[in-house]
């Protein structure tokens, strides 16, 4: 049987081109071979402020742009967290499984929480729980996803491992699968950041619906820096991560790309790079503009999706029921 992935995505703002390269172009590349599980994390999106009457659309918006980006409901199970309880039941019983410690180690509640810290809601905290639950549930062994989640991948492994240790073997121990090429996008404006959908800001990010012309804009004003030279230097991040959004989309060598812009400018790394990033979100738009043409197709993957999730979901809570002594 083909290996199981399991990954996520928040339904928290516009998916973006760091989305794209860093996860959601790995997922399709390797549909094929794995047995998929895609997940729209509405109870994620809920650790931080948002606005209620949004929500439904965007998780309906974000559903049609993976749709549109290549993932195939037929092979794929793409569901959302909420139309499955057993993702939040299955939360609170690891999270009394979980050392403090090991959350207080989390980089990404350092930075999102800062010095908000004591104000903060205590969902933020136990966010890598829930997405080891997430991950656990299906017994997934592959969760491809971009550098920044490593971390929350490594502590669900951790989770498992102490899980089977007390209680008996239980879960499938997941492994992160990180590409190298992309795992880290920048953000135009402030490209020592990554891209984000946080962040605020006309030049920030680069949207997966963005018209043309808007793309042409946002990496016209990208942010580089007061050389010349246009090669892959990690100590020069914005001209880097123009190269690297260049190499990552149109699949050409480093040597060849450097080589190509010897002795032009930044005007013409920032065209280019436009050109190839129009291009490659062309099929994307087209496509969620097919697929968006009848609202009720999202709901009825999404319906389909549920119903393919569950009874995975189910299968894994009673064996954990009953291995804590719940059942
Ligand atoms: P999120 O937008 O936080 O829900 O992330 C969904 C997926 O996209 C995760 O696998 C992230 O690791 C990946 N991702 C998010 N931002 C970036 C980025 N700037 N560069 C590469 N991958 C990213
Ligand atoms: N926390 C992830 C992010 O913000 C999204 C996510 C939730 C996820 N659950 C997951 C990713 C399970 C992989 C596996 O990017």
């Amino acid at each position: 049987m083909a290996a199981r992935v399991f990954s996520g995505i928040q339904p928290s703002g516009e998916p973006h081109l760091g989305n794209y390269i860093g996860a959601i172009r790995n997922w399709v590349a390797d549909q094929e071979r794995y047995d998929n599980y895609f997940c729209i994390v509405d109870e994620h999106a809920i650790t931080v402020p948002y606005e209620p009457a949004e929500m439904r659309s965007r998780v309906r918006e974000l559903a049609a742009v993976l749709v549109a980006c290549g993932i195939d409901p037929e092979r794929s199970v793409l569901f959302v967290q909420s139309h499955v309880p057993e993702h939040t039941e299955l939360t609170w019983l690891l999270i009394c499984n979980t050392p403090m410690g090991w959350l207080e180690r989390m980089t990404q509640f350092k930075d999102k929480a800062g010095s908000r810290r004591e104000r903060v809601g205590a969902g933020l905290f136990t966010y890598p729980v829930l997405m080891a639950a997430d991950i656990l549930l299906y017994q997934t062994s592959v969760v491809p996803v971009g550098d920044d989640q490593k971390q929350h991948v490594e502590l669900s492994r951790d989770i498992a491992g102490r899980f089977n240790n007390l209680y008996g073997e239980v879960f499938t121990v997941p492994e992160p699968v990180i590409r190298e090429v992309g795992a880290r996008v920048m953000g135009l404006d402030d490209p020592t950041k990554k891209m984000s959908k946080s962040v605020e800001g006309q030049h920030h990010a680069i949207g997966l619906l963005d018209e043309p012309d808007l793309i042409r804009r946002r990496i016209g004003r990208a942010v580089t820096d007061s050389l010349r030279e246009i090669r892959f230097d990690e100590e020069r991040p914005g001209v880097h991560n123009l190269l690297t959004i260049h190499h990552a989309l149109s699949g050409q060598d480093r040597s060849a790309i450097e080589a190509h812009f010897e002795g032009k400018g930044y005007g013409d790394l920032k065209k280019e790079v436009a050109e190839v990033v129009v291009e490659a979100l062309a099929p994307v738009r087209r496509s969620y503009a097919e697929i968006t043409a009848d609202p009720e197709t999202i709901d009825g993957i999404l319906e389909e999706g549920r119903e393919r999730a569950r009874p995975a979901a189910e299968a894994t809570m009673e064996s954990v029921r009953r291995a804590m002594g719940l059942r």
